[in-house]
């Protein structure tokens, strides 16, 4: 059994092909982040114009290194959802094609989905109960994950998305898009401790979380020094970056306990922060946690991910009507988990 899926939500174009035992055997990505830097953000129709050009190479080239065939594939699966309709336009019109083209079914996969099942792709034991943080350029969630298809929301940013905030606070500094992994690495240079950035709704006994007022109180701080931008970049990276992490770690790991799990899955890009990593494994150990974190690779935008969930769709005998449209804002328990 492979599958094969294409993820184009946003600015990469991925396609990945899964063996028999999930074992990804392709994971192929074509990156737009240079097309889009000068303009400091994802310009949606540059994206979908890109996908188009870029589809068959990247198609191609994970073909080549399955060493299989479009015949070998038994489902085909792409993103419906959420991300830029045009852009996901392109990969389910492709999949859907090749499905048509070769005979077999078609599964539309729910970004978000692929994102919050990524730590398990590598473990033993598959999909097992935890509460799983999901953290990307545009959410923040904190999921109780019963099992494959169960999942209830539990908390989410009221304003900017944990990867959001990583991105306008670089910007504010003069660094390029995406901002997350230069703040990374700038940081590391950093004092984390030299600036006292706010903790917004971390002793609130809800799970919900808020990053603006943070990126307010970076913006305010940036108005007061008197030292050159270049001086000051790297201890304002670490005291953001450390704000943001306790109160993604703290608020995941009282959630993980409060609902008596053992696990916490973290995923999305912003789990490639390896500050984040490093607090993680700390406070799970501390706490007796056992902590899954996908490789980066597995973390930030990839087609593995989404064949990973429409694999486990296909086992279940679920595929979805080649009419089925895009979905530019599916939340996680929207169309494509309908009835699960
Ligand atoms: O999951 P992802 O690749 O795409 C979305 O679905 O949004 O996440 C992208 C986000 C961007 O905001 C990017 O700045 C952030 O993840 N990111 C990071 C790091 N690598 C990517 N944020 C902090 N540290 C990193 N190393
Ligand atoms: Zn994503």
């Amino acid at each position: 059994m492979k599958t094969l899926a294409i993820e184009t939500s946003c600015d990469e174009t991925a396609v990945a092909i899964l063996n028999r035992d999930n074992e990804v055997i392709a994971s192929e990505i074509a990156t737009q982040i240079d097309l889009h830097r000068v303009y400091g953000g994802v310009v949606p129709e540059v994206a979908s114009r890109n996908h188009l050009i870029k589809m068959r190479p990247v198609l191609l080239k994970a073909l080549d290194t399955a060493s299989c065939g479009l015949a070998d594939i038994d489902v085909f699966a792409a993103t419906a959802g959420p991300g830029l309709a045009g852009a996901l336009l392109i990969g389910n019109t492709t999949a859907k094609a090749l499905a048509l083209a070769e005979g077999k079914p078609f599964i539309g996969v729910n970004h978000l989905e692929g994102h919050l099942l990524s730590p398990f792709m590598e473990s033993a034991e598959g999909i097992q109960p935890a509460v799983a943080l999901v953290v990307s350029g545009g959410h923040t969630m904190l999921i109780h994950l019963r099992s494959f298809g169960h999942y209830k929301l539990c908390g989410k940013t009221r304003d900017d998305a944990a990867g959001e905030a990583f991105d306008k606070v670089a910007k504010m500094i003069g660094l390029p898009y995406p901002g997350g992994p230069e703040i990374d690495k700038l940081a590391s240079g950093g004092d984390r401790r030299c600036y006292d950035f706010p903790r917004s709704m971390l002793h609130s006994a809800e799970h919900d979380f808020s990053f603006s007022g943070l990126k307010t109180a970076v913006l305010y701080t940036l108005d007061k020094v008197d030292q050159s931008i270049e001086d000051v970049r790297p201890d304002l990276c670490a005291s953001f970056q450390e704000a943001v992490i306790d109160v993604l770690a703290s608020k995941s790991i009282r959630l993980t306990k409060q609902l008596n799990e053992s696990r916490l899955a973290v995923s999305g890009g912003v789990s490639c922060n390896r500050r984040l990593r490093e607090v993680f494994t700390e406070r799970c150990a501390a706490e007796g946690l056992e902590l899954l974190i996908a490789p980066p690779a597995l973390s930030t935008d990839n087609a593995a991910m989404i064949a990973y969930v429409a694999s486990q769709k296909y086992m279940l005998g679920e595929s979805t009507p080649f009419e089925d449209d895009v979905h530019p804002n599916l939340p996680l328990m929207g169309v494509a988990n309908k009835g699960r």
